[in-house]
């Protein structure tokens, strides 16, 4: 039988600001300073734009509901929590896969994460120290491909990445994860309103929001329209247990629907904002914007080199990067590390080192797929190509689906709209309707596409 609020395992957040802080710190990452703007500009900006918002409130959000719910009514890790909710509303424990499917993902995804955020954190330095000034398009380019192609590098930053991770995992919920996302949050938005006064001032605006907010739906391709969805659902981090993990701790008083109203306007605001930062310098130096993933990297710094206190503004925004990726990647390991420590009773801090230790092997594996074992190429392309597309281009949409067809449809009415009841009946309402039918639609096509094709999709 359903019983109201269980105590969390873990402890809690110590108001539901921390909790927005902590899951938009977990949505907010490369997703959206590194991959919103190139995609946007691949894609051709205004009408990807208006289509990728609709998807982040039509489907992302009904579906973050859905796994703030579960997290907060299971109160355990998302293995536990299915397991749990599995056999209350169904009687079944093999809901417990989901859960470990999400949390095995949320693991392998962090290999190759927290090596990408190293690359931010080299052009930390490198920006800092002028590296770039006057620098050429090849230049800047050939640099980058100097940073893939040392797998020392690499491996230098990875550790340091994972190292800083492991730590504030390692401290707890209030010590650790809401300390972290107290500071960091808000400092990434302030850096960030900074650049983006910045990029206004130097940059050409006007180019940059006639492209990102005059929507020509004649540039609009349906694989574009696929990907603004695909990608609508990687930003907002479901399908891997850190929303339902952090769910866990969430107060029972606090309401689930405007938390999670709160998490996605955010994430959508920095998504903005960073598109604001990289098009305005993009217009002014006759950048490509569909240049691609290189976009931050490669053509960004061409633009801090050319101007005035450019090393310090770009130096600025690889530390805004980095901060986003680690907020994110703290996300990324918490389920793992909450599974652990619930299943052996081992320490906090010993389920993050080893765990992070894990990770960080398998990190390795993506490192070398930059160099040494760059032409060991099978399916989707190299080592780190076949990892991202299985977590995050099969299995994400499998478990984010699975989460939300069990919230709306398996769960009995009663339980979910006793996690809503702080709400108004009509958000109730809302919610199970875009659940049921509207959010496992979208992660249909999303998936069946994906399996089917087209490897750069997500
Ligand atoms: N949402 C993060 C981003 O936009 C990525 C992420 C995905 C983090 C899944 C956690 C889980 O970068």
């Amino acid at each position: 039988m359903p019983t109201q609020s269980r105590t969390s395992l873990q402890g809690l957040w110590s108001s539901r600001t921390a909790f927005v802080l902590a899951v938009s710190g977990s949505a907010v990452g490369l997703g959206n300073l590194w991959k919103f703007p190139y995609i946007a500009g691949e894609y051709g900006g205004g009408a990807f734009m208006l289509v990728y918002l609709l998807c982040v409130f039509a489907i992302g959000l009904p579906m973050m509901v859905s796994e703030v719910m579960l997290g907060r009514r299971g109160r355990r890790n998302p293995i536990a929590t299915m397991r749990l909710l599995g056999e209350e509303e169904a009687g079944s424990h093999l809901w417990r896969l989901v859960g470990a499917v999400g949390v095995f993902s949320g693991f392998v995804i962090l290999s190759f994460y927290s090596v990408v955020a190293g690359w931010s954190l080299e052009y930390v330095v490198r920006t800092a120290s002028g590296t770039f000034t006057g620098s050429e398009p090849a230049t800047v380019a050939a640099s980058f491909h100097n940073l893939t192609g040392s797998w020392e590098r690499l491996t230098w930053w990875h550790t340091v990445f994972m190292a800083i991770t492991v730590a504030i995992v390692a401290n707890g919920v209030q010590g650790g994860l809401e300390r972290a996302v107290r500071i960091l949050m808000p400092l990434l938005l302030l850096l960030l309103v900074i650049l983006v006064g910045f990029a206004a001032s130097t940059g050409e605006l006007p180019a940059a929001l006639a492209f990102l907010f005059r929507p020509d739906f004649s540039r609009l391709t349906p694989h574009g329209a696929l990907v603004a969805l695909g990608h609508a659902f990687f930003t907002l981090s479901l399908g891997m247990g850190a929303v339902m993990a952090y769910g866990a701790y969430l107060p029972q008083n606090a309401s689930i629907a405007s938390t999670s109203v709160a998490v996605v306007l955010i994430d959508t605001l920095v998504a903005l904002l960073a598109t604001l930062v990289v098009f305005p310098l993009v217009f002014a130096f006759g950048l490509d914007p569909a240049a691609g993933p290189g976009l931050v990297f490669e053509t960004l710094p061409l633009a801090f080199g050319r101007m005035e206190l450019g090393a310090i503004f770009g130096a600025f925004f690889f530390v805004v990067l980095a901060t986003a990726a680690l907020t994110s990647a703290i996300g990324l390991l918490e389920p793992a590390t909450a599974w652990l420590t619930e299943t052996t009773r081992l320490p906090r801090t010993w389920a993050a080192v080893g765990l992070g230790s894990v990770v960080w092997l398998l990190g390795l594996l993506t490192i070398f797929s930059f160099n040494t074992l760059e032409d060991v190429r099978f399916w989707q392309g190299t080592l780190y190509h076949n990892l991202e597309h299985v977590t995050v281009n099969i299995l994400l949409p499998l478990v984010g689906l699975s989460a939300t067809v069990f919230a709306s449809w398996v769960m009995c009415g009663n339980s979910s709209s006793e996690e809503l009841d702080d709400d108004a009946p009509v958000v109730y309402t809302i919610w199970r309707f875009l659940a049921r039918f509207v959010a496992p639609a979208g992660v249909a096509v999303v998936f069946l596409s994906a399996v089917t094709a087209s490897p750069d999709l997500g």
